[in-house]
């Protein structure tokens, strides 16, 4: 997507060949700054802090992390050190241990001199391969939105509302919920986006609607618990979120307060779509409760940071400082809320069989 107009991605290899670059996304909306990752260290340290963020992009920036570890030491030993250290930075997005199985698997088989050149452009293929899905889901997701804009007659706009970032800078282009807004966007469909804030760290405010405000598409931000409200007098036309991990039953874990915005959509009867690409399908877990919930520090909640009108960041306290505060990332809505999974093959039920039908290669390993 474009930023001030110019085309650009959320990590890529830099000139160097060696060495990677990202988006730091702890320093959006105030500030667009390129940070370099040099070592497998700097890698689990940019997941684990989120400086790049979203299951897509953190399964490549993994990737991408085990290549730079190739750099510094190819051997089996150096190979499962780089791996356990970048699984251990984020438990829910199942993205990440499908990139590190697959970087693994494809490593092994090659001796230590091969490793690095071939990591390094394995972890660019998964990058690429991301982009094509998004890219797809997007050509998908766009059908449900002129069905939509159809469905009010093609006469005003279509009121979408979406939770955290699941736009382009959650993968390494394009987004997946955000992907078919941009897509109807582009074929001028008129949209608009309400992105809730999602707190406590507040992608949706600062990164939602950062991403939207670069490509034009109308949008408002909102405070989480605006939705319910918006949905009931006839504000939203459709939810679309992203996933973090889907069970092979449809379930979809994602960011903390997409299952209460699931729950006001099923009581409106707004359709609430779930955009995922298919490495966000852990094909070994049936029910989402067994989907491994991260917990972050509870200063997240307690404490909240922006910039002053000077340019500086300033982080205050919200709370008592007596009070404990808990910081649930991620929770678990059931596939029955789900009015449908959109995958780059496709739009499906959220069930094991809708998911079978659309990757029916799956059938064996689900038996
Ligand atoms: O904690 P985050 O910011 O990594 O959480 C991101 C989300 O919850 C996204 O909705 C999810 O990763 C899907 S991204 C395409």
């Amino acid at each position: 997507m474009k930023v001030a107009g110019r085309p650009m991605r959320t990590i890529w290899l830099a000139e160097d060949g060696r060495t990677v670059e990202i988006i730091d996304q702890t320093r959006l909306p105030h500030e667009l700054v390129v940070l370099r990752l040099a070592s497998a260290a700097d890698a689990a340290r940019a997941i684990r802090d989120m400086q790049v963020r979203g299951a897509p992009l953190i399964g490549a920036a993994a990737a991408y992390g085990v290549a730079l570890a190739m750099a510094e030491d190819p051997s089996e030993k150096g190979l499962d050190r780089a791996v356990e250290s970048l699984a251990a930075t984020r438990p829910t997005a199942v993205n990440l241990r499908w990139a590190l199985d697959g970087m693994r698997r494809h490593l092994s088989e090659l001796s230590a001199e091969q490793r690095f050149a071939a990591a390094i452009a394995r972890a660019g293929e998964i990058a690429e391969e991301d982009v094509a899905i998004n890219r797809a889901i997007g050509e998908h997701g766009l059908r449900l939105i002129e069905d939509a804009h159809r469905r009010k007659g093609r006469r005003g706009t279509v009121q979408i509302l979406t939770h955290c970032n699941a736009g382009w800078l959650a993968t390494v282009d394009w987004g997946t919920a955000l992907a078919p807004v941009y897509r109807a966007y582009d074929a001028r469909i008129p949209v608009h986006v309400w992105v809730d804030e999602t707190r406590p760290r507040n992608q949706g405010a600062s990164l939602t609607a950062w991403e939207l405000g670069q490509h034009g598409v109308p949008h408002t931000v909102i405070a989480d618990n605006a939705g319910g409200h918006l949905m009931r007098h006839g504000e939203v036309d459709l939810c679309i979120t992203g996933t973090d991990r889907t069970s092979a039953s449809g379930d979809v874990a994602n960011k903390i307060g997409t299952y209460l915005k699931a729950l006001a959509a099923a009581d409106n009867a707004i359709p609430f779509y779930v955009a995922l690409p298919s490495p966000t399908i852990d094909w070994d877990i049936e029910d989402g409760g067994a989907i491994p919930i991260e917990q972050r520090d509870p200063r997240e909640v307690t404490h909240i940071a922006g910039w002053t009108e000077a340019g500086e960041r300033v982080e205050v306290r919200l709370t008592p400082a007596d009070s404990p505060a808990a910081n649930y990332a991620f929770d678990v809505t059931p596939a029955r809320l789900v009015t449908a999974l959109i995958t780059e093959r496709g739009v499906c039920p959220a069930s094991r069989e809708g998911l079978l039908r659309l990757f029916p290669e799956r059938r064996r390993h689900a038996a």
